[in-house]
């Protein structure tokens, strides 16, 4: 029997038959499951955990261990759809060989089906040795938050025509090193349907406008599960935190006036071993 899920080659092919691909952030088994019933293509396990489950203020504290220790639930709750894990900070810059040995650790250890590194010209060596090696490999450019520091701060990118420029020469030379796959996040939507329309691999935008491939969001965002601040390009599809908040309020006030559990919810014993028990 042959592998159900979507590959490299599927999902170029949706590129080519301009049919959108969609893709949502999972860190876990239940929500990776939920996804991949529902349909999307691609699930990303995104760096963004640091921020969104970890507590992190930012993705760069977050290790190759935890991305492993999430990716491999993720790839376990999920059948078709094409699993990405982030590498994180410093786990594909130092070098080449670290690169691949990094990337080789989270393709073995969780089975997923490729890995997502952010940045350009520096790391294009890298993407060319992970993908000569066979490891599927997604570049992302314009908001890379890795590089908040370097950025100063959460902005749109690819502003100004040197900025757009080097973006696009970016995304040119991560194709030609062999990335399958681009994410682009947070670029005026002039700018990604250009480079969607330069590229045969599929673009992915997030705040990069309607003319990419297809979308990513982040789960916790669209799902109204994270109180931290919320980009302009986050769209809230619903209100599971509000959902779940009553849920626990309503449980709290039921066990304190005693109305949970019920009957039904409890085990009975024989009245004849009651009585046993009562007269020793
Ligand atoms: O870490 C992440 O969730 C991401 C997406 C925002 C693309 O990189």
């Amino acid at each position: 029997m042959g592998d159900k899920r979507f590959t490299t080659l599927t999902l170029k092919e949706m590129k080519q038959k301009k049919e959108k691909i969609t893709m949502i952030t999972a860190y876990d088994y239940p929500t990776a499951q939920l996804l991949d019933e529902a349909g999307v293509e691609t699930i990303l396990v995104g760096d963004s955990l640091g921020n969104v489950v970890l507590g992190y203020k930012d993705t760069l504290s977050v290790t190759l261990d935890e991305m492993i220790h999430h990716g491999k639930a993720v790839v376990r709750g999920s059948e078709r759809a094409f699993v990405i894990i982030d590498m994180p900070f410093l786990t594909y810059q130092v070098s080449v060989e670290e690169a691949l040995k990094n990337a080789g650790r989270i393709i073995k250890e969780t089975g997923a089906q490729g890995v997502k590194v952010e940045g350009g010209s520096e790391i294009a060596a890298a993407v060319k040795r992970m993908t000569e090696t066979g490891i599927p490999v997604v570049g992302h450019l314009g908001l890379t938050p890795q590089l908040v520091g370097k950025l100063g701060g959460y902005k749109v990118q690819g502003k100004d025509p040197e900025a757009a420029r080097k973006i696009i020469e970016d995304a040119l030379l991560l194709e030609k090193a062999g990335a399958f796959m681009v994410v682009l996040e947070c670029v005026p939507w002039q700018l990604a349907k250009i480079i969607t329309g330069k590229l045969s691999i599929p673009v992915i935008g997030i705040g990069a406008g309607k003319y990419c491939d297809g979308q990513v969001l982040v789960f916790h965002d669209m799902m109204g599960l994270y109180t931290g601040k919320k980009a302009k390009f986050v769209k809230q599809y619903a209100s599971a935190r509000d959902l779940m908040f009553k849920g626990v309020s309503d449980y709290i006030s039921e066990v304190k006036g005693g109305s949970f559990p019920e009957e039904k919810h409890s085990y009975t014993m024989s009245e004849e071993i009651l009585a046993g028990i009562l007269a020793e």
